[in-house]
């Protein structure tokens, strides 16, 4: 299948883009520099110039090819209304590229939109209507314009080499702050797989997914917060504390809102329709391997 494929120079792209490849497709990537364009052929696949807000660019790529995985998101938590919005305008120009043909659109969301506190998100779960993230709505409504598109719900937390998300901002957080916290008694849980196995879901939901569907790239269903905070704290060699709600915003910032709500979700019934079966090492494990810790600014600056 020759499959275009957005965000593809990313974390989540290049394990994507190897997967397809390996398998047998022909990938063509959406790119917007020079450097995204080596990358991207150097790792075998074809070059798409553009961007999200050229839609142009997100027409022709789609129209070109028999399948499209859009993963790309401008990643800025300060304008996240607006990159959004910029998301739903892309989702729904590659769905009306691809409508009334049966070529698959797989688009990426979050667990987050469809959270529920207290309870473990499954894929019947609704997304949030006041989430400011639409891209499964805008994903969803293409189905009534006659185009095949699948939803595919990350973790919070996608581990692996090269992550540059939430737990790789926790551990800067800690070097910074010389220990290592989690908020209130950090038994709420946090969702989480391994880059590879969720590359490989993609791949599934591409070749075999349903129309409608929404999948959860979820291994680990839920690793209790203060058990992050510990296995960081041992690796940086620092306190483990507890943040108070009121204290957790000074100390963690924005990503606070993150840490503090409980993300624990299952991916059962993903696992049953598409026969996914993560096999790489869970989040604790991963942490517990050392490279998260390798950078050489690992040594903690300074404490206070
Ligand atoms: N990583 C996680 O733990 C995680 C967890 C939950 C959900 N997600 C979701 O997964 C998706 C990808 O995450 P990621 O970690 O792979 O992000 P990433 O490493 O920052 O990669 C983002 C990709 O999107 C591309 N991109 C960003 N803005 C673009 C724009 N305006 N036009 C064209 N391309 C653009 C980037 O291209 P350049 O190479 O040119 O920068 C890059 O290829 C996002 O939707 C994110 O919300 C990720």
């Amino acid at each position: 299948m020759r499959v275009f494929v957005t965000g593809a120079t990313g974390f989540m792209g290049t394990a994507v883009v190897r997967e397809l490849i390996d398998a047998g497709h022909q990938v063509v990537g959406l790119v917007r520099s020079d450097a995204a364009a080596k990358s991207l052929a150097a790792a075998g696949a074809g070059v798409h110039r553009g961007s999200l807000d050229d839609l142009e660019s997100l027409r022709s790529g789609a129209a070109a090819a028999d399948g499209v995985i859009h993963i790309a998101f401008t990643l800025d938590f300060l304008n996240y209304g607006r990159a959004a919005e910029e998301d739903r305008r892309a989702i729904e120009t590659l769905g009306g590229a691809l409508a009334g043909s049966d070529r698959p659109l797989i688009v990426t969301s979050a667990i987050g939109p469809a959270q529920r506190q207290g309870s473990l998100t499954t894929e019947e779960d609704t997304p949030n209507p006041n989430s400011p993230r639409k891209s499964e709505e805008a994903a969803l409504a293409l189905e009534a314009r006659g185009a095949r598109t699948s939803v595919l719900r990350l973790a919070p937390s996608v581990h692996d080499d090269g992550d540059h998300g939430f737990v790789q901002r926790l551990i800067s957080i800690a070097r910074e702050k010389g220990v290592s916290a989690f908020i209130g008694d950090g038994l709420h849980r946090w969702s989480a797989a391994h880059r590879l196995d969720a590359a490989h879901l993609y791949r599934l939901a591409l070749e075999k997914g349903s129309a409608a569907a929404r999948y959860h790239g979820v291994a680990d269903e839920g690793v209790p917060t203060r058990e992050i905070a510990e296995v960081i704290g041992q690796h940086l060699n620092v306190p483990v504390v507890s943040k108070s709600r009121e204290e957790a915003a000074a100390h963690f910032g924005w990503i606070a809102l993150f840490f503090g709500r409980d993300s624990s979700a299952s991916s059962a019934l993903t696992q049953e329709r598409l026969g996914w079966c993560p096999v790489q090492p869970g989040l604790i494990a991963n942490l517990k391997a050392g490279h998260y810790f390798e950078h050489p600014a690992d040594a903690v600056l300074s404490r206070s």
